[in-house]
C-alpha cells in the first residue's frame, strides 16, 4: 500500500466511523472523512488531527457524490458506514423513509465505489457495513435487514467485477457502546448481552480491528464476515 494513499471513510463523523477515522489518522494516515454537512465534517475532521480532512458527501442524493468526491486523491483504503436508522414494518410500511434508507445503502454505497475506482489504488481495499439485523431481524428493521442483506451480494459482485481491488463487508451485531445503543435502556441493552455467548456485547474497538484485519489482510476478499460474539449461535 502506497504510503500516500488516502484513507477515506464515509460516514466518518460519529459512531463506528469515527473509531475508524481515529485509528487510521493515529497512524499518521492522510484521511478524508465525510458528513453529510461540509462543516460537521470540517469540524469533526479538526479534533482528530493529524493529517485528516473533512468533505461533504450525501449518500441519499446519488447523482451528486461523483462532483463531490472530486478532490478526493489515490484512495488505498475505502470504508462506507453511513446510515440514516429507519424504523419500518411491512404492516405499517413508511415508503419514503424505506425509500431514503435504500437509496442511501444499496445505490449511494455503489455510486461512492463507482466514483472512485479510477482513483483506487489495484491493491487497495474496500469495506462495505451491513448488520446482522440481515439474519436476526428485530421489531421496526424491516428496511434495516433487506438493505443489510443486499449488502451481501453487493459486496460479492464487486469483489468479483473490481478484482484485484478487495472488497469485504463486515455485519456487526448490536455495538454496545456505539452512540446509537449506548442511548438505549440499560434493560434492552443487557437482555441482548443475556443471549450473547460470553455476556459481553461487541464493541467499538472490536469493530476497528475487523475493518482493519479486512482492509489490511490480502487474503480477505469477498467476505461478509459477522462480528457477533457469538451472538448467532443462540
Ligand atoms: N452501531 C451498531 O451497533 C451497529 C450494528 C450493526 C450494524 N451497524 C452498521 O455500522 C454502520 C455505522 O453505524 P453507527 O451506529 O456507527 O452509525 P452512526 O453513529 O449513526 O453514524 C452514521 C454516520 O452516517 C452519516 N450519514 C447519515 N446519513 C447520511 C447520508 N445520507 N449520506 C452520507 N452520510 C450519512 C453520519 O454523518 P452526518 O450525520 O455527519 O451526515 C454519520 O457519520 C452502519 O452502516 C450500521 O448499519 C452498526
Amino acid at each position: 500500500m502506497p504510503a500516500e494513499s488516502t484513507v477515506l471513510v464515509v460516514g466518518g463523523t460519529a459512531g463506528i466511523g469515527l473509531e475508524i477515522v481515529r485509528h487510521y489518522a493515529g497512524q499518521g494516515r492522510e484521511v478524508v472523512l465525510t458528513s453529510r454537512d461540509a462543516d460537521r465534517a470540517a469540524k469533526v475532521a479538526e479534533e482528530v488531527g493529524g493529517r485528516t480532512s473533512g468533505i461533504a458527501v450525501d449518500l441519499a442524493q446519488p447523482e451528486r457524490i461523483a462532483g463531490q468526491l472530486s478532490a478526493v486523491g489515490n484512495v488505498g483504503h475505502l470504508v462506507i458506514g453511513a446510515i440514516e436508522r429507519d424504523d419500518n414494518t411491512v404492516r405499517d410500511y413508511d415508503v419514503t423513509r424505506a425509500t431514503y434508507l435504500t437509496l442511501l445503502k444499496l445505490v449511494g454505497y455503489t455510486e461512492v465505489v463507482h466514483a472512485l475506482l479510477p482513483r483506487t489504488n489495484d491493491d487497495g481495499a474496500i469495506v462495505l457495513f451491513g448488520g446482522l439485523a440481515k439474519s436476526r431481524p428485530y421489531p421496526g428493521s424491516t428496511t434495516v435487514s433487506t438493505v443489510n442483506g443486499g449488502i451481501t451480494g453487493m459486496v460479492r459482485t464487486m469483489a468479483v467485477e473490481l478484482a484485484p481491488i478487495r472488497v469485504n463487508a463486515l455485519h456487526p451485531a448490536i455495538v454496545g457502546d456505539s452512540p446509537y445503543w449506548q442511548a438505549k435502556p440499560d434493560a434492552v441493552l443487557d437482555t441482548f448481552r443475556s443471549r450473547t455467548p460470553g455476556g459481553r456485547l461487541v464493541s467499538m474497538q472490536d469493530i476497528v480491528g475487523a475493518v482493519t484485519f479486512l482492509l489490511e489482510n490480502r487474503a480477505m476478499n469477498g467476505i461478509n464476515l459477522h462480528v457477533d460474539g457469538g451472538w448467532l449461535l443462540t
